[in-house]
């Protein structure tokens, strides 16, 4: 097993008890307020901030509306700068070659355009993607923030618009570090998590306190406690704030280990872990403490003894392991140790390694042919309905007595309608004996309909009278997939490449938002993210588009009744970590299938459906990858001299309805 392949671990003891104190400088810090319009200030952390313009010749100076200034502490938050105008904006900043950057940028809307709209657009470094930027909504912080050693003395950040809105930022911040620390042969650092195991505090934790800047945010488990001091903590090269390394955690019940899990859900991610301790109590001549490390029950490091009053660094660089993406670290006593673990803050990242260059891009200008894809824009009309709420009556006129049945599903029919202004619709109806498993249905369809995302028009209204659950969607006239999918005999089972066009057609053309619209109040499809922020963004139609994908691989519902793994994420987890594909994918193929496409676009699907929306790859990433996979799978038809037959199927919301 490849599990700790990759493995390597380091303990850098702390130095003897140096005293740190506030002196602390910022050499090297460039600190940039995104459109300020002053050319330099101090902010409240003592840090000087310089306006952005000599580090970008486009976009232009905005200030968020009044009332986010005040709702923010941080001046660099109250002013940003918008690019209308081009696909890729970049700042050119001027860094030292070789040097480890923390490099982070910061987006808060503030309705700064009076438009009441969050975009959505993509983050790069040079000509690498760092991520999507998806704020939540308008006075929501959003942080990127990436630990890189760039490779000339030019780094390009560049904002680049997928046709979601306007991009923009806020600041953008670069903290040298010290090399000795984070470097790595891996790749650059994105930060996962960053925490106290049990903060003393509930403020954020940054510079001055953390001579890098890092922000610390403040948390506490459940299951430990704290032990503290009030004496000075000796340092590492990690420099981990004092206020952090005075208070360590420990488990309540001294006999348990101390147990956290990082779900990444994606079965491929790598991740970095660095763990920090101090001893802070003196142990009596018969007291020791000494714990291991484990990793998914297997043990990873260890016997380690804290030091007292001195930072002892962890870590674990490239962790491949973590069945279905979850990782569960224990520290746990080891068999001479009278005191039980502790830990004091936990530092999460997952590696990514750029191939190209930061300074990769046409001529650090603006490169306006940069879109892959050309954004579409949908044409729905959003229906303003006083009441969304439907009589079983007018649902049983609407559909002429359930005259059309336009598909059916274990438990949900879907029949054909019209409302009263000749609007066509699709009426989707739960059966009765499932009536008590949707005791929220009410709840959740009315905020479904209040939630004012562009994808979500299409649901018109609802019906929830005694037994009668239904939802009224807008219609949408086509072929069948699930027909095509469900086919009796062997020889109508859709192909490979048939799913693939498929898969490849729905995600080019409007396929989002008609995922959009059948994902309201269908259970299984809704991002779990949406059920926390209570917010649809373009990440949820990646999820739901996930889900589609592995129906259209496994032909499997999407939940299944059985008790575990009965949701398909699941159920294809499952199968995957017993790494065989061929029993991931639709069965009656045969295996007659490009097996490289297969697990390509299980994969693909798997990134969509991560349980955290950052892990989830853009829309026009996925068209990518689905091209490649067709295109593969056409190579071997071709190879095989085997012509495909015209499988020309489009997916809708009615088709996926069950
Ligand atoms: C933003 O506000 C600052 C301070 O009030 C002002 O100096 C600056 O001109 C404003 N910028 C824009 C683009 O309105
Ligand atoms: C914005 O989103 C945050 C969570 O990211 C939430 O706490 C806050 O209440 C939201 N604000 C509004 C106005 O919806
Ligand atoms: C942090 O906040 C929680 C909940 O608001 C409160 O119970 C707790 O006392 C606070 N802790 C400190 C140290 O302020
Ligand atoms: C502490 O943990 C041990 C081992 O899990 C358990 O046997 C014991 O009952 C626990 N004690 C308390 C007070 O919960
Ligand atoms: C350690 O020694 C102290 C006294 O020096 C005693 O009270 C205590 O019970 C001992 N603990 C153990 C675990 O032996
Ligand atoms: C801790 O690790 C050491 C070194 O590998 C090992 O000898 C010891 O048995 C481990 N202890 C436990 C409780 O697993
Ligand atoms: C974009 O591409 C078109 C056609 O390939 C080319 O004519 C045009 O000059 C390009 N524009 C830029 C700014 O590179
Ligand atoms: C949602 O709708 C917007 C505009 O109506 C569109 O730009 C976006 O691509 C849609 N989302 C998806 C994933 O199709
Ligand atoms: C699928 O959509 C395309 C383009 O809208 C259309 O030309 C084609 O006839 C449709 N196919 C089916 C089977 O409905």
């Amino acid at each position: 097993m490849e599990k700790f392949g990759c493995f390597l671990f380091s303990l850098l003891g702390g130095f003897a008890l140096i005293v740190l104190v506030h002196a602390q400088d910022q050499t090297g810090f460039i600190s940039i307020d995104c459109g300020a319009e002053i050319s330099s200030y101090t902010g409240e952390t003592g840090l000087t901030y310089v306006w952005d313009a000599n580090f970008i010749d486009t976009g232009i100076n905005k200030n968020v509306t009044v009332g986010y200034q005040s709702d923010f502490q941080l001046q660099h938050l109250w002013s940003l700068r918008s690019f209308p105008e081009g696909i890729r904006n970049c700042y050119n900043v001027k860094v030292k070659k070789g040097t480890s950057y923390l490099i982070r940028a910061r987006f808060l809307y503030g309705n700064y355009d009076s438009q009441t709209k969050v975009p959505e657009f993509d983050l790069h470094l040079g000509a690498n993607m760092w991520d999507s930027v998806i704020v939540g909504n308008e006075s929501t912080i959003l942080t990127k923030e990436i630990i890189h050693a760039p490779s000339s003395n030019y780094i390009y950040i560049c904002l680049v618009n997928t046709g979601s809105g306007t991009p923009f930022i806020s600041s953008l911040e670069f903290r040298p570090l010290k090399n000795t620390a984070y470097r790595n042969e891996y790749g650059s650092l994105i930060l996962f998590a960053r925490l106290g195991a049990h903060s003393l505090t509930n403020e954020t934790i940054g510079f001055p306190d953390d001579v890098f800047d890092r922000i610390w945010l403040p948390h506490s488990f459940p299951k430990w406690d704290p032990i503290t001091t009030l004496l000075t903590i000796g340092s590492n090269d990690f420099r981990i704030p004092q206020i952090l390394m005075r208070s360590a955690a420990t488990p309540k019940n001294a006999s348990e280990p101390m147990q956290f899990a990082i779900n990444t859900l994606v079965k491929t991610s790598k991740l970095f872990v660095y763990m920090h301790f101090s001893e802070l109590e003196v142990h009596l001549p018969n007291q020791s403490r000494q714990f291991n490390i484990s990793l998914d029950g297997q043990y990873l490091h260890g016997p380690v003894v804290p030091e007292y009053l001195a930072t002892t660094t962890v870590y674990s660089t490239y962790v491949t392991s973590g069945k279905k993406g979850r990782y569960e670290f224990s520290i746990y006593k080891a068999e001479k140790s009278t005191l039980p673990p502790i830990l004091n803050a936990i530092e999460i990242y997952t590696v990514e390694q750029f191939l190209q260059s930061e300074t990769d891009q046409v001529d650090g200008k603006v490169d306006t042919n940069f879109s892959r894809t050309d954004p579409k824009t949908p044409n729905i009309g959003a229906l303003k309905l006083k009441n969304p709420r439907f009589t079983y009556t007018e649902i049983v006129k609407m559909t002429n007595n359930f005259e059309m049945l336009l598909g059916e599903g274990s438990f949900r029919k879907v029949f054909h309608g019209y409302l009263d202004d000749g609007t066509e619709v699709a009426v989707k109806m739960l059966s009765e004996s499932s009536r008590q498993r949707y005791d929220q249905f009410e709840a959740e369809v009315k905020l479904l309909l209040t939630v004012h995302h562009r994808n979500l028009t299409a649901l018109y209204g609802y019906c929830d009278e005694g037994n009668h659950v239904g939802l009224i969607y807008e219609c949408m006239a086509n072929g069948n997939l699930k027909e095509h999918l469900r086919a009796d005999s062997n020889a109508d089972v859709l192909s490979w490449e048939g799913r693939l066009r498929i898969a490849v057609e729905s995600a080019q053309g409007e396929g989002g938002t008609h995922v959009s619209t059948v994902i309201a109040g269908t259970f299984g499809y809704l991002d779990p993210e949406y059920f926390q922020t209570n917010r649809l963004t373009a990440k949820s139609d990646v999820y739901s588009f996930g889900v589609v994908l592995l129906e259209i691989i496994t032909n499997r519902p999407v939940i299944t009744n059985t008790g575990e793994n009965s949701h398909i994420k699941q159920w294809v987890s499952f199968m995957l970590a017993e790494g065989d594909i061929k029993n991931i994918v639709d069965q009656r193929l045969q295996g007659d299938f490009d097996i490289n496409s297969a697990w390509k676009i299980v994969e693909l699907a798997m990134y969509c459906v991560s349980t955290t929306s950052i892990r989830r790859p853009t829309m026009n990433h996925v068209v990518i990858v689905l091209n490649d996979c067709l295109s593969m799978e056409r190579a071997r038809r071709n190879a095989h001299g085997n012509e495909p037959k015209d499988q020309n199927v489009n997916l809708s919301s009615d088709q996926l309805a069950r």
